[in-house]
């Protein structure tokens, strides 16, 4: 998949990334999954004075392609500030893995301004081999 069938899923993790609601760490985390049939669907992290009610961007990206009727990501889009990407945490992983066995990775780190600092491509398989997979009982 190239970068530039990748630019509109950029487009929308970094719009996603601006309403990001990170008052406790400050670390605004964009998110946005390119599916089979060409959906676009992104997210951000949504801290919660809990802390461990936080959602991060990427379940959140999860969250609204199942809402919307979208099941199978292709591509999943990370905007974080720099200077390195940020990789998707364990759950996210996990999270992830539950819609697509393998996925690419698109991890884009930024300034202020909006200008790439770095970029990495990854494969979910490769960050999370072995995924935990459960077979639901036949009711
Ligand atoms: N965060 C994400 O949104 N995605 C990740 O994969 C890692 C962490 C968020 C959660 C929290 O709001 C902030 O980054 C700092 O951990």
């Amino acid at each position: 998949m190239s970068a530039v069938a990748l630019a509109p899923v950029l487009e929308a993790a970094r719009a996603a990334r601006a309403n990001a609601y990170a008052p406790y760490s400050q670390y605004r985390v964009g998110a946005a999954l390119l599916t089979r049939r060409g959906g676009i669907y992104a997210g951000c992290n949504v801290e919660n004075a809990t802390y461990g009610a936080t959602s991060c961007a990427e379940r959140s990206a999860v969250a609204a392609m199942v809402a919307a009727g979208d099941r199978a990501p292709v591509a999943c889009v990370v905007v974080t500030a720099g200077p390195r990407p940020g990789a998707p945490c364990g759950i996210c992983r996990q999270v992830l893995a539950e819609f697509a066995r393998d996925m690419r990775l698109l991890l884009v780190a930024e300034d202020d301004r909006g200008r790439v600092l770095a970029r990495k491509s990854a494969r979910l398989a490769a960050l999370l081999p072995q995924a935990f997979r459960l077979t639901p009982p036949r009711r």
